[in-house]
């Protein structure tokens, strides 16, 4: 499999924080938010990596990242003009993905305590054409929100709800096959805007979608609340000793 980061987008729910540098630079504990979902890519035994690069400081992403050596990854860089969404974004890596299955993981979220290896396994070996991550969360409205059927299965997402129908979320966490290209070139950009990931996801439901209970801790960072709860939950891991120490360039 091949790895994605997506690390475009504008955040403007971070103003000021991220009016002259990228969001995905600040710090969440003792590190910078990107190490995150790279280190969960690494985890997964993924070593090819495409990060997907816009916005602010893309110079300085590209400066803390380098060749990903100390990540144990062979990365390479694509740039996103403008933030016109997720599906959008990962439609940049079509010719990097090639004939691979392949997980994009977004740059401002944060997982922790569950190693993702075999889930990474399971959806390559299984008949599923897309797959992501479902989590509880007490502020659904937020986020892509699923629907659910009497058995319990996912039958549909919508995307930040006015009235969400379940509390279970997909979290940043997409796992695909190259089909995924032909889907996205036939999204129509949502009311925001955006080339929605809800809409991609829905191309696979009902039935053709992996989607897994994440069991370990997770948070997005893209606002100063979640920024705060990213670092609460970084440190408590890193006092647990489960939170290895972050690498540094060998050449710095
Ligand atoms: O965190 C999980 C949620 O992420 C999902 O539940 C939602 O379905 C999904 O749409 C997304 O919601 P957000 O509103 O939090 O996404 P946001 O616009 O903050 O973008 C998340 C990351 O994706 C961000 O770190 C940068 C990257 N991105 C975003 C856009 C819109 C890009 O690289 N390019 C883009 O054009």
């Amino acid at each position: 499999m091949k790895g994605l980061v997506l690390a475009g987008g504008t955040a403007t729910r971070l103003f000021p924080l991220t009016i002259v540098t990228n969001k995905h630079l600040l710090p969440i504990y003792d590190r910078p938010m990107i190490y995150y979902p790279i280190a969960t890519l690494a985890g997964m035994g993924i070593r090819e990596v495409m990060v997907i690069v816009g916005g602010k400081s893309v110079g300085e992403v590209v400066e803390l990242l380098a060749d990903g050596e100390h990540f144990g990854l062979d990365l390479t860089y694509r740039y996103q003009r403008g933030a016109l969404g997720i599906a959008h974004a990962i439609g940049l890596a079509r010719d990097f993905v090639g004939d691979d299955s392949f997980c994009c993981v977004l740059g401002d979220n944060v997982l922790l305590g569950e190693p993702l290896a075999e889930t990474a396994q399971q959806f390559a070996d299984g008949p599923c054409g897309a797959g992501t991550l479902l989590y509880e969360v007490a502020d659904p409205e937020r986020f892509g929100v699923a629907e659910l059927d009497a058995q319990g299965n996912v039958v549909a997402f919508e995307e930040k709800p006015a009235k969400p129908k379940s509390n279970l979320i997909p979290i940043g966490v997409y796992f695909l096959r190259p089909d995924a290209f032909d889907f996205v070139d036939r999204l129509e950009p949502s009311s925001r805007g955006e080339l929605e990931i809800t809409d991609l996801l829905n191309h696979y439901l009902p039935g053709h979608l992996f989607a897994p209970r994440f069991e370990g801790l997770w948070t997005d960072a893209g606002t100063v609340t979640s920024l705060i709860r990213a670092a609460e939950l970084a440190e408590q891991e890193s006092r647990a000793g489960r939170l290895s120490a972050p690498p540094i360039r060998p050449d710095r």
